[in-house]
């Protein structure tokens, strides 16, 4: 049996809401209140923010465990609470998607064109042959087209399973024959980089492969030649002939509304199921309560892509089943230049920001003075996902980003949980740098220890949820023994999310990365978490990734990858001195049993395509050995940058 985490980190910043957020806040602290009182009936009252062609019966059925069954024998239709009742309640003019493509083209779309559209595109969907409980795969860049057919297979009861457009031909076909899926969405390709990048020939291999595809709609993007087969239907021919009328039938709020395939590091993709009214209740309610959004004055920015869960909740049904107005970019950062982010929020105003810690630390290697450049006063609440934040990451956000005064919400969840789970409230949580502080009213969230016993203040362990929760995700497609093994066998009664956690003195929450990459060196486990943000805690340090790697002595040693700051010379000697500072450093800031035996600078760090370290591959080059799998890397590239790197390392 290994300790507990080591507790290391002691970072005591904390930064209470601002003054104005608090006094008008959507959410206030009597939610925490209300909630414990009465969990199911808190849950109950945010289901009630939507419309319902049929009340539920039962809020929660958990006879079952750990299928859980939501609302039981309501109905609602999704894109009807997304876009009709907005159109309906006089909003159809209202700006409901800023589009800003990557080559500076431009699209304004209202909730009156999201409803057309979505209607021609349920219609199309139904000329086609799919009816409710089809599944249908998209595979699309970040076009307004991406929303629509998410939305139009939302109106017809038919199940998406959403493709990242990044993903190749093989991930794609295995993901279409796991849901057999009927139709596939797709555009001839997108902008990436300043280039087109062709989606179609990807789609042409893959359906090769897939008996199930019947038919692919392919939207007209790039332009460029593509190859045509008889399965193929262009958009703009099919869907933008449609009828414009549909009327969207309601359907129970256990109907399957999305698959969405999660790679997990090594294993076989699992394809996430999530239904339909917990769903929409807890990407609502939390679109609502985190982000404060005021949908008549705010602009939301989500910088994800639709084809992680993050664009699912809060690109498309959390934001728009609460009426906002967002912008949504087509492309990368730095495209066709550095600033390009920071001119997005000036050209739109944009007042909240939802973002990732692996783009603020690439912002951070910029340097400061590229957000410098532009009118970034709009902005009034900031967030970050799908990384544990480094708290000099998050001071940098705040402080050249959020003009030293905003509040960031750092929010914790997984394509499992559907919706964020733990996370500060804007307008209540005075929130500490690299802490997702509190689980959300109506969530029960702990930290235990090996035997699943709840730990102490100031005590790490694995972060559990308790108790089920609306969007939860309900089984794993056509697999419920691995749905049950994956999450509900290590400890008894309880969701075991596979990441490592600590409550600090106050009880506050602290992710410490997955469970797999904690490292055990001389019999206390570490969390390369810390290590990292110890590491990105000295000034000329950008990035960190850190592993533990095979070591006679201590069981595993760490070592760790780290990217200088913009400026900093890392040449010769001052590279060697650099190194020797770094270690004295996380000696210094977490203790002599964290210093790192070797540490290499290196330009970039391997990473997936949303965004996050692959620590698999890192450990195969501190360990000398070949590469494992690279096919999940978002650059080739960088493994052999970081190879030749290091040759004058030690
Ligand atoms: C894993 C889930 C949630 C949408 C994007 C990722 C990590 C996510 C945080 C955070 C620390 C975080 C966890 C989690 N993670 N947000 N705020 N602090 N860690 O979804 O790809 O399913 O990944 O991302 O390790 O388990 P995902």
């Amino acid at each position: 049996m290994s300790e507990a985490l080591a507790n290391l980190l002691n970072e005591t910043r904390q930064f209470p809401p601002p003054a104005e957020l608090a006094a008008h806040a959507n959410v206030t602290a009597e939610a925490y209140a209300e909630a414990d009182a009465d969990r199911l009936g808190f849950w109950e009252r945010q289901a009630g923010r939507l419309a319902w062609s049929k009340q539920w019966d039962e809020v929660l059925d958990w006879s079952n465990p750990p299928f859980a069954k939501w609302f039981v024998g309501g109905q609602l239709n999704v894109a009807y609470n997304c876009l009709d009742r907005h159109v309906e309640a006089g909003r159809g003019d209202k700006v409901a998607i800023h589009w800003e493509g990557e080559p500076g083209d431009t699209r304004t779309v209202t909730y009156a064109d999201l409803h057309k559209l979505t209607c021609q595109a349920a219609n199309a969907l139904t000329e086609l042959g799919v009816t409710a409980g089809d599944r249908v795969a998209i595979y699309l860049p970040m076009i307004p087209e991406a929303a629509v057919a998410m939305l139009a297979c939302a109106r017809i009861g038919a199940t998406h399973s959403v493709v990242f457009g990044g993903f190749s031909a093989d991930a794609l076909t295995n993901r279409i024959q796991d849901a057999t899926a009927k139709v596939v969405i797709t555009a001839d390709g997108g902008y990436r980089r300043g280039k087109p990048s062709a989606l179609k020939p990807t789609v042409d291999e893959a359906v090769a492969n897939c008996p199930s595809v019947e038919h692919v709609l392919v939207v007209r993007r790039t332009g460029e030649d593509v190859a045509w087969s008889a399965k193929d239907h262009w958009w703009h021919e099919t869907v933008e002939s449609a009828p414009v009328e549909h009327t969207a039938q309601p359907f129970d709020a256990e109907h399957p509304l999305f698959i969405l395939y999660t790679s997990g590091t090594t294993a076989r993709p699992k394809g996430i199921l999530h239904t339909t009214g917990g769903y929409l209740t807890q990407t609502s309610y939390t679109t609502h309560a985190v982000f404060d959004l005021k949908p008549e004055t705010d602009v939301y920015w989500c910088t994800a892509d639709i084809g992680w869960v993050t664009g699912h909740s809060y690109i498309v049904y959390g934001p728009l089943s609460n009426g906002a107005t967002q912008v949504m970019y087509e492309g990368t950062p730095d495209t066709p230049h550095k600033g390009r982010f920071w001119e997005i929020v000036d050209k739109y105003k944009v007042t909240i920001l939802y973002t990732a810690p692996t783009l603020i630390r690439t912002m951070m290697k910029w340097g400061e003075d590229i957000p410098a450049g532009y009118d970034l006063s709009s902005l009034r609440l900031l967030g970050s996902v799908g990384e544990p934040i480094n708290p000099e990451a998050w001071i940098w956000y705040r402080q050249h980003v959020g003009g030293g005064e905003l509040p960031i919400v750092d929010t914790w969840w997984q394509t499992e949980t559907g919706a964020i789970m733990i996370s500060p409230l804007p307008g209540v949580t005075a929130a500490k740098p690299g802490s997702a502080m509190t689980p959300l009213p109506g969530i029960v969230a702990d930290v235990v220890d090996d035997q699943g016993r709840s730990v102490p203040n100031g005590g790490g362990g694995y972060l559990v949820l308790r108790e089920p929760w609306p969007s939860m995700l309900r089984t794993i497609w056509g697999d419920d023994n691995r749905f049950i093994e994956t999450y509900w066998s290590r400890f008894e009664g309880m969701y075991f999310a596979g990441d490592g956690a600590k409550k600090d003195d106050d009880g506050h929450i602290w992710l410490l990365g997955r469970v797999d990459d904690v490292m055990l060196v001389s019999g206390h486990n570490i969390s390369t978490t810390e290590v990292e943000s110890a590491l990105v805690s000295h000034p000329s340090v950008a990035e960190a990734a850190v592993v533990g790697a095979t070591d006679p002595t201590t069981g595993q040693a760490i070592v760790a990858f780290a990217i200088p700051r913009g400026s900093t010379d890392i040449s010769g000697e001052a590279g060697e001195q650099l190194i020797t500072d770094l270690r004295n450093h996380v000696a210094k800031t977490l203790g002599p049993i964290a210093k790192p035996r070797q540490i290499m600078l290196v330009p970039e760090l391997p990473k997936t395509r949303s965004g996050k370290i692959m620590r698999r591959l890192l450990r195969d080059v501190a360990e000398h050995r070949s590469l494992g799998d690279v096919t999940t890397l978002q650059d080739s590239s960088v493994m052999e940058l970081i190879s030749s790197g290091m040759q004058g390392g030690k």
